[in-house]
């Protein structure tokens, strides 16, 4: 078996998957959602000390499984460099009181492999990994191959929601409370700018649209705030089809699958769902609970790199400040 741990931002969590079936035994994760919601989004400081206390609980209920360990795996990139660090230094006692093999794990890496956990999907995907701090295409062959064809040039889709949600009060993580008010609101009440509409670039950004929704929110009154919320998610996710309808022309979809915190959004998927139609191409998911971050994905991504034999030795398993795969 692999434990391994996830402490790239505001969610503590740990997994043991056993290593010949692939299957998840055990996963627990503590999010610090409510600690971080006054401040309209994740305080670093906050999140490293909050990760010191949660980490070791769970931990404790592992101890059942540590004579069947093998290796043990950890977050080192990307993510908050002082939240990395608290799980970095708890895969490190692990392995040296446990005396086992460490696996540096890619967090985006381990996005792409949730859509392996208790569920059956192949390779090759085109997959979208829309989170809170990326917005990228990814064409996945193999666990070898993996290229990253588009990105944002400034904030991420997640992000995006967490920011509106912060300019109304409503909160953080802003994507969930967004995509619930604008059910309620009229997404053709505001008229938003599409992004990069006029830009050849295959290319994200959410800044303009961003600032748009300031200038909206600042005049508006509480009851008009779902009728924000709808005219932002409308644009955030046309913004997202047009770039994709675009590149489907030169690169048809066969199959394709949504990851991330934000592909839990509903809307989202049901436009994607629209825009692969007329290619027949199939549309992966992730289990919901398996969206967000969690150490099952970390461990699933383990499993792959311990077949591999890709450990890193103790001395050279550090955060790496890289931001892509
Ligand atoms: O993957 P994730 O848990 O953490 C990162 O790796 O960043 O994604 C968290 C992000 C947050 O920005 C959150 O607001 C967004 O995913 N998110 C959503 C939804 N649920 C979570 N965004 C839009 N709609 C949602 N339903
Ligand atoms: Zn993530």
């Amino acid at each position: 078996m692999i434990l391994s741990i996830e402490s790239s931002c505001d969610d503590s969590s740990i997994a043991i998957t056993e290593i010949e079936s692939k299957k998840l035994l055990y996963h627990k994760k503590i999010s610090q959602e409510l600690e971080h919601s006054v401040y309209g989004g994740v305080v670093p400081e906050l999140a490293s000390r909050l990760h010191a206390e949660a980490l070791p609980r769970i931990l404790e209920e592992c101890t059942p499984y540590f004579a069947d360990l093998k290796a043990i795996a950890v977050t080192t990139a990307p993510g908050l460099n002082v939240t990395l660090v608290e799980g970095v230094t708890m895969a490190k006692a692990l392995s040296i009181s446990l005396r086992l093999p460490l696996i540096a794990v890619n967090h985006l890496k381990g996005h792409i492999y949730s859509l392996f956990i208790e569920k059956q999907t192949r390779f090759p995907l085109t997959v979208l990994l829309v989170s809170g701090g990326h917005t990228q295409v990814i064409e996945v062959g193999s666990f070898e191959e993996m290229t990253m064809v588009a990105t944002t040039m400034d904030d991420s889709f997640g992000e995006s929601f967490d920011k509106v949600s912060k300019m109304m009060n409503l909160g953080y993580p802003g994507g969930p409370v967004i995509e619930k008010m604008a059910q309620s609101g009229d997404e053709n009440r505001y008229a938003m700018p599409l992004p990069l509409s006029q830009s050849p670039l295959f290319a994200f950004s959410y800044s303009g649209l961003k600032n748009a929704v300031r200038l909206v929110s600042l005049e508006a009154k509480e009851e008009e705030y779902p009728d924000i919320a709808a005219s932002f998610q409308k644009a955030a996710v046309a913004h997202l089809t047009h770039k994709l309808k675009k590149y489907f022309k030169s690169t048809p979809p066969k199959h394709f699958a949504i990851v991330g915190g934000a592909s839990a959004n509903l809307y989202l998927r049901q436009a994607i769902e629209l825009i692969l139609k007329p290619y027949d191409a199939t549309l992966c998911l992730a289990k919901m609970e398996y969206c967000s971050d969690n150490a099952a994905m970390i461990g699933r991504v383990a499993v792959e790199m311990y077949e591999r034999e890709l450990f890193t030795p103790l001395a050279e398993l550090v955060t790496e400040p890289r931001t892509s795969l």
